[in-house]
């Protein structure tokens, strides 16, 4: 099925998050729509899926004019989303989540679990998923989960399928599994819209590529454009893809890690005897496949893993056993993997979310009162540093495009008075320009003297930015190895090969 978007116009109060889009999708083509973060891709995508209402313009499936009142009606016309926040039911199963929000009569009249049951399954064998109906799906990795979601969009026949994002959240790995399914399906004929920062993918699978900046159109792009050509159409400026880093200053050892274990609540050890030292100025990477224990280091540094045995020593003090609070107020900025989740609360202010940990102290409050000036200005200059794209410093933070919430999350944190900065994935769901400052704001963090601890599942980025790499598999290290290391030493660390 052909797609037409003509003259889409989207406004939220006064900001104009669409200006007059129009965006043309062949059956059989990859279309990727790019566009700096806040660009308005994910709120075009929710007007097309019926998410969302336009002021203006006009969507046609065929060269005919349709209307949606609502995602159901998307779905029954064809179209399916996989969405950059996963919509899925956590506690429910793979088919209960496939037969939700679809019409209940598709299925007879009732869900019809049995149905559904064989559909995931048909459809699990068609691209080689792999899905067990019954699995519960917050059970699952995060790239099962997606397939969950692209059965979800297949189940009713989805001629037009839309990805936004969905490779922020996948393995290397992974992220070619998805290329392959998304390949199949073209061959088949759908049409995909497919939004991503990466350029490497955007060079592997697109057919035609449409780049927004600040919500209109800039022009359309071919894919034998060069890399460098891509991220300065999304920006409007020539960006660096490459890390410049001067050589590290070590100095003493100050962050120390020994004999560090710990168990998952079914008794399996997430971490195994994990031993490694951080000098102030340097930055050691943990790299490794998601889901072998990184997440849980990250949490045993930060309190949050109540039963883990062994040290972690910060300049001498010991952090284990310490609660998230007071490991904050040891001088601990961290940056979580899942920042909707753990890096802000949602219905805050960006303002709000900047001083979250802090609103109780000075420069904050003066005796009982919150000194409203100096956040203000605070806030004001800290989203205009980290280029927060919104109108103001009082919006919710949920309603920021993601690129954008994992801004205010860096900017918090960077900004607090640090003795050690962890950060996991901190440049997930950033655009090229974006990653290009926080890269910047990173290695300046690591020339001013402190020990920098960053949790990276990309090789790129990992060896780019670490002074030291440490391949964490299966809850152990094993390997510390210097970055100019050879990436086939690397990835055989990564499939648990000692160095
Ligand atoms: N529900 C909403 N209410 C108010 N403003 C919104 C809402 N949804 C999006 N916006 C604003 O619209 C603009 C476009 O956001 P959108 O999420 O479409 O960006 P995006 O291109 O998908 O960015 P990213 O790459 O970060 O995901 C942003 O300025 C965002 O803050
Ligand atoms: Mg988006």
């Amino acid at each position: 099925m052909k797609l037409e978007l003509r003259g889409i116009t989207k406004r939220f109060g006064s900001l104009v998050a669409n200006e007059n889009v129009s965006l043309l999708v062949q059956p059989g083509e990859i279309h990727c729509l790019l566009g700096e973060n806040g660009a308005g891709k994910s709120t075009l995508m929710n007007v097309l899926y019926g998410l969302y209402h336009a002021d203006a313009g006009e969507i046609l499936l065929d060269d005919k004019v349709v209307n949606f009142a609502g995602p159901g009606d998307a779905m029954a016309a064809g179209i399916g989303m996989v969405h950059q926040h996963f919509m899925l039911i956590p506690v429910f199963t793979v088919a209960e989540n496939v037969i939700l929000g679809h019409e209940p009569t598709k299925f007879g009249g009732v869900l019809d679990m049995a149905a559904a049951r064989v559909k995931v399954r048909e459809i699990s064998d068609q691209f080689g998923f792999d899905l067990d109906p019954d699995a519960i799906v917050g059970d699952l990795p995060v790239g099962v989960q997606q397939r969950v979601e692209i059965v979800k969009a297949l189940i009713s026949n989805a001629q037009i399928l839309i990805f936004d994002e969905p490779t922020a959240v996948l393995t290397p790995q992974e992220t070619d599994e998805l290329m392959a399914i998304m390949k199949a399906l073209r061959e088949r004929g759908t049409a995909i819209v497919f939004i991503t920062h990466k350029l490497r993918e955007v060079k592997e699978v697109a057919d035609k590529i449409t780049v927004l900046r600040l919500g209109k159109v800039v022009g359309e792009a071919s894919p034998q454009e060069s890399a460098n050509e891509l991220a300065s159409m999304m920006v409007g400026r020539a960006v660096d893809l490459e890390i410049v880093k001067e050589p590290a200053k070590l100095g003493d050892a100050s962050f120390v890690v020994s004999g560090l274990s710990a168990l998952s609540h079914n008794g399996t050890k997430v971490l195994d005897d994990v031993s490694f030292e951080i000098h102030k100025g340097e930055i050691l990477v943990i790299a490794g496949v998601q889901g072998n224990g990184q997440t849980e280091l990250t949490e045993a540094i930060l309190g949050l893993q109540y039963k883990a045995t062994g040290s972690i020593k910060l300049n001498g003090e010991e952090l284990l056993g310490k609660r998230v609070k007071q490991v904050l107020d040891m001088g601990v900025g961290f940056v979580p993997e899942d920042r909707t989740e753990d890096g802000l609360v949602a219905d805050f202010t960006i303002a709000e979310n900047l001083m979250l940990d802090r609103a109780d102290r000075k420069p904050f409050v003066s005796g009982l009162n919150l000194r409203l000036a100096y956040l203000r200005e605070f806030a004001t200059k800290l989203v205009q540093q980290y280029d927060v794209r919104t109108q103001s410093i009082e919006t919710k933070a949920g309603k920021l495009s993601g690129g954008n919430q994992q801004k205010v999350v860096l900017a918090r944190e960077l900004s607090r008075e640090l003795k050690l900065f962890v950060a996991s994935q901190p440049t997930r769901g950033l655009d090229v320009g974006s990653i290009e400052f926080v890269h910047e704001q990173i290695v300046k963090t690591r020339n001013s003297g402190l020990p920098v601890l960053i949790v990276a599942t990309e090789l790129d980025e990992a060896v780019q930015l670490g002074d030291r790499i440490a391949v964490m598999y299966r809850g152990k290290i094993v390997g510390i190895v210097p970055s100019t290391t050879p990436r086939q030493v690397l990835g055989q660390m990564m499939a648990g090969i000692s160095a």
